[in-house]
């Protein structure tokens, strides 16, 4: 039988709002620690009528480009209406998920974050000065920072509640939260970084010269990524966690890159290098693990870049001997599968980390540079603080999240018995609008 769905719920019995069958249900699960204490909110019921208004990469390039203190403020406006906006939609999608499932402490966590954030945002009044743009900017990073734990914490919470929500429905859940989190943070580090740019000494129109340290930036989008210069930095890294975790004696692949080598592209570099620096620690471990090279040098990871008028598309190959038949159908799952359910095991408590490989902010790449200037410390600091095996089983299933965000596309065909070919398609003129909703149909 399927648990009880419930809105807007709450401790106190006259607020339920649910049909009498579902009532009692409630009641019991009321029960279960760590159950939030639910308010009802008309406020919610406000924010939730109103639509999100969507990005693209080109649309926040054009408006950052010729940045005047009127539309730093305009910015910082949009800011404040679509974060409580977004955020409402997805606390009513927790709002609608069966009782028993948000009664999860890491779930009912996650809930009481954003309830707090919404409560914040949506009271900041209209940003009219500097000075109140500083402040908002405050809120902010301050909101950023205490919401670091969101995805292992999603990520934990629906592996606990496995058999309680059927495995597509997690899915989709898990989807819709990630790209709106995804969405939420773009549009408030572009915002933060846009006011960086504004208070810099080099800001136009006061002064421009020559070696503009932003010239190839506005906020956080970099206008020429290079995939080429990418899957390096993502491989050095990579190649270093994992002699990390495996030893320095371990023979890791080498990474040949062939293909058109110059094509650039306006991209958020942090969410590509999510991707790649995931996509080739798969490889390597695959490789690695494989016992037919040990001892030996393993072969290479071959790495395509491709150019086409609209697209770049990067295939990742290596000899890893395939994903085997007990994995593939669950690939893309979040919650099933067999190496799910190993991981619940091995961990009991949530990582102190942030969770992903770009919330790690690998060395040398623009979002390590900010978190050094943030947190004052290394970034290697950042990378060594993590287990270097520490893994969430959520890297691939979240890597399409990213690639989906920007309406490119991730794709793995797994040669049984000899490797996978990864192909990840990336929308070249950043002209597509932020891909919001999941796909239409699940195949997790
Ligand atoms: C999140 O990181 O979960 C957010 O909701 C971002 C927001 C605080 C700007």
């Amino acid at each position: 039988m399927r648990a009880p769905r419930c809105r807007s719920l709450t401790r106190a019995p006259s607020h339920f709002l649910c049909p009498p069958g579902q009532r009692r249900a409630a009641h019991a699960a009321a029960a279960v620690a760590h159950a939030p204490a639910w308010r009802p909110s008309s406020a919610l019921d406000e924010w939730v009528q109103r639509e999100a208004r969507p990005i693209s990469l080109r649309r926040l390039t054009f408006f950052g480009r010729t940045l005047t203190q009127s539309r730093l403020l305009d910015g910082a406006n949009y800011c404040r209406l679509e974060l409580p906006t977004r955020i409402a939609h997805r606390l009513r999608d927790i709002q609608t998920l069966p009782y028993v499932v948000v009664a999860n402490p890491h779930l009912a966590h996650v809930y009481e974050l954003y309830l707090t954030a919404f409560e914040r945002f949506r009271r900041v009044p209209e940003i009219r000065s500097l000075d109140d743009n500083e402040r908002y900017c405050k809120i902010l990073q301050e909101t950023l920072t205490e919401h670091a734990t969101v995805i292992p914490r999603l990520a934990l919470g629906v592996l606990e509640v496995r058999g309680l929500m059927r495995p597509e429905e997690t899915d989709k859940f898990m989807n819709t939260m990630l790209r709106s989190r995804i969405s939420r943070r773009v549009i408030a580090e572009q915002h933060l970084a846009l006011t960086d740019t504004f208070n810099s000494p080099w800001h136009f129109p006061h002064n421009q010269p020559e070696h503009d340290p932003h010239v190839d930036t506005v906020g956080e989008i970099f206008l020429k990524c290079n995939a080429k210069e990418i899957v390096e930095r993502c491989g050095k890294t990579t190649q270093e966690l994992i002699k990390a975790a495996h030893g320095s004696h371990v023979q890791l692949p080498d990474i040949h890159i062939e293909g058109h080598l110059d094509a650039t592209f306006p991209y958020i570099q942090s969410h590509l290098e999510y991707i790649i620096g995931e996509l080739i620690r798969n490889s390597i471990q695959a490789v690695i693990e494989k016992k037919k090279y040990h001892g030996a040098k393993p072969p290479p990871i071959e790495v395509l870049i491709c150019e086409t008028s609209q697209h770049v598309i990067i295939r990742i190959s290596d000899q890893g001997g395939g994903i085997s038949n007990e994995i593939l159908p669950h690939l893309w799952s979040f919650s099933k599968g067999p190496r799910h359910q190993k991981r619940l095991q091995n961990l009991a408590r949530v990582p102190k980390l942030l969770g992903t490989l770009q919330e790690l902010k690998m060395p040398g790449t623009q979002a390590s540079k900010d978190h050094d200037k943030h947190d004052g410390g290394s970034s290697l600091s950042s990378l060594t603080s993590r287990p270097p095996d520490l893994r969430l089983g959520i890297g691939l299933p979240m890597s399409r999240v990213y690639a989906e965000y920007w309406a490119g596309s991730l794709e793995i065909h797994s040669l049984e018995g000899f490797g996978v070919d990864a192909f990840l398609q990336i929308s070249k003129l950043g002209n597509k609008d932020e891909r919001l909703t999941t796909r239409a149909s699940m195949d997790a």
